[in-house]
């Protein structure tokens, strides 16, 4: 019989954990830092949401099973990281697979591993001589329960001690990647751009949106990935022009361009990729034209991103390259300051060019520092998509452009002199006609 999933932490995993950790201490500057995991949220009866661990408690302990645990930081004069766990219970194993226990437990790289049970002693001892405590309060009910009971019950014991909302603080670490984390995320991709590459070789005319998501997460599990960092949008025809569009039940047809914005998550990482092209092999020209608008587009603010860029200048590139070349091609017939002023040029493209990526999709760390936009700095993984969508009726172009949407999205990580694109998958016209 097999043992189940107990499991195995990497030495490269617990060293970039454990330097991790050393890392945020260091920054603690005498305060104390508790992120808890996340409950499993119910659906109905006895079922539960598929689990994904709280990306905080992750990034912290490295543990994304099921069991409730909570991650503690200390820094001051005895500066040490804790991991309290659940005790492995048989009759939990049963029904739910092997728990990690404090056996487990200690593979991380932690100081101390104490078991759950203790934290109503020892976290309150750490608190006696701690300026301020770094937490999720307002997010997080299991870390509100736990404040409740140890903290604000006996707050009196702890008058100097201000409780502050980690989100920035912690923000900022996960921001910047380690090599680890870049290991990670580029192989979310590599996972991710042949699931998408899978798809377009396989598709034909008459098989369903869902089909073809169906394919997609195969790909995509059998790969090694068992989770997708979003629901998949996998559309076609004008279904393009729905931003998250998720409902992937429509047939695809000849002439249809199909719009896949999909990535798997690799250890809690995300990849998140977006590729547009003809079902049946062949751009038309004028889908082909707005293509290249975007593709030129998409090639040239990645050309962009470099140390100290900020991503609302590349925004407003984006802005000016699809609206020129959408003016250029005939297809807007208004000036480009006339599409700039009062934001018309939204209703071809509404969204934003780039985003952070990492545990999460669109990933902590903030975009605002101090009252100024933070620029782009080496470790950040940042998303560039640009797009363009033709609304079915819309006012600004003739019939014959209506339903067009394409977008083109790939994963960039920021270098000290530059930027790697982690996203290898086709996107030349030539290389998509020729995948067929
Ligand atoms: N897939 C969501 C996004 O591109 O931001
Ligand atoms: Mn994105
Ligand atoms: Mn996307």
């Amino acid at each position: 019989m097999k043992s189940g999933a107990r499991v195995q932490f990497s030495p490269e995993k617990v060293a970039a954990l454990q330097a991790r950790r050393q890392r945020i201490i260091k920054a603690l500057n005498g305060g104390l830092l508790l992120a808890a995991s996340r409950p499993a949220f119910h659906k109905y009866d006895s079922s539960y949401f598929r689990y994904r661990q709280d990306p905080n408690f992750y990034y912290l302990s490295g543990l994304y099973t099921e069991d409730q645990g909570v991650v503690l930081l200390v820094s001051g004069d005895k500066p040490q990281s804790i991991l309290f766990v659940e005790d492995r219970d048989s009759a939990t194993e049963i029904w739910n697979g092997p728990m990690i226990g404090l056996d487990g437990a200690a593979q991380l790289g932690f100081d101390q591993v104490f078991s759950i049970a203790d934290l109503p002693r020892v976290l309150p001892e750490l608190m006696q001589n701690a300026t301020m405590l770094y937490t999720d309060r307002q997010h997080h009910e299991g870390v509100e329960r736990i404040l409740n009971d140890i903290v604000y019950r006996q707050r009196i014991a702890f008058d100097g001690l201000e409780v502050r909302d980690f989100w920035g603080f912690l923000g900022d670490f996960r921001l910047i990647k380690d090599a680890y984390e870049v290991e990670l995320m580029q192989t979310a991709n590599r996972i991710s751009a042949a699931a998408h590459k899978r798809c377009m070789q396989d598709a034909h005319a008459g098989m369903t949106e869902l089909e073809l998501q169906a394919l997609l997460e195969l790909e995509m599990k059998c790969g090694g990935s068992p989770f997708t960092a979003y629901h998949s949008i996998v559309a076609s025809g004008s279904n393009n022009c729905c931003l998250h569009y998720n409902v992937n039940s429509c047939k695809l047809e000849a002439g249809d361009l199909v719009l896949i914005d999909a990535g798997c998550a690799y250890e809690g990482y995300a990849s998140d990729i977006t590729r547009t092209w003809p079902v049946d092999g062949h751009f038309t020209d004028d889908q082909r034209a707005i293509y290249e608008i975007v593709l030129k587009t998409q090639k040239s603010i990645i050309d962009m991103v470099k140390p100290g860029v900020k991503i609302p200048d590349l925004q407003e590139a984006t802005i000016k390259m699809l609206t020129e070349g959408l003016i250029e091609l005939g297809v807007i017939k208004l000036s480009y300051e006339d599409a700039r002023k009062n934001d018309t040029f939204k209703a071809w493209y509404p969204h934003g060019v780039s985003h952070y990526l990492g545990l999460n999709v669109h990933d902590a760390g903030r975009y605002v520092v101090e009252g100024q936009r933070r620029p782009l700095e080496a470790g950040m993984v940042i998303t560039i998509e640009p797009g363009i969508y033709i609304q079915p009726g819309s006012p600004y172009a003739d019939g014959r452009w209506h339903g067009i949407g394409v977008r083109i999205e790939d994963d960039i990580l920021v270098t000290a002199d530059g930027y790697r694109n982690l996203t290898h998958c086709p996107k030349e016209v030539a290389e998509l006609e020729a995948l067929r």
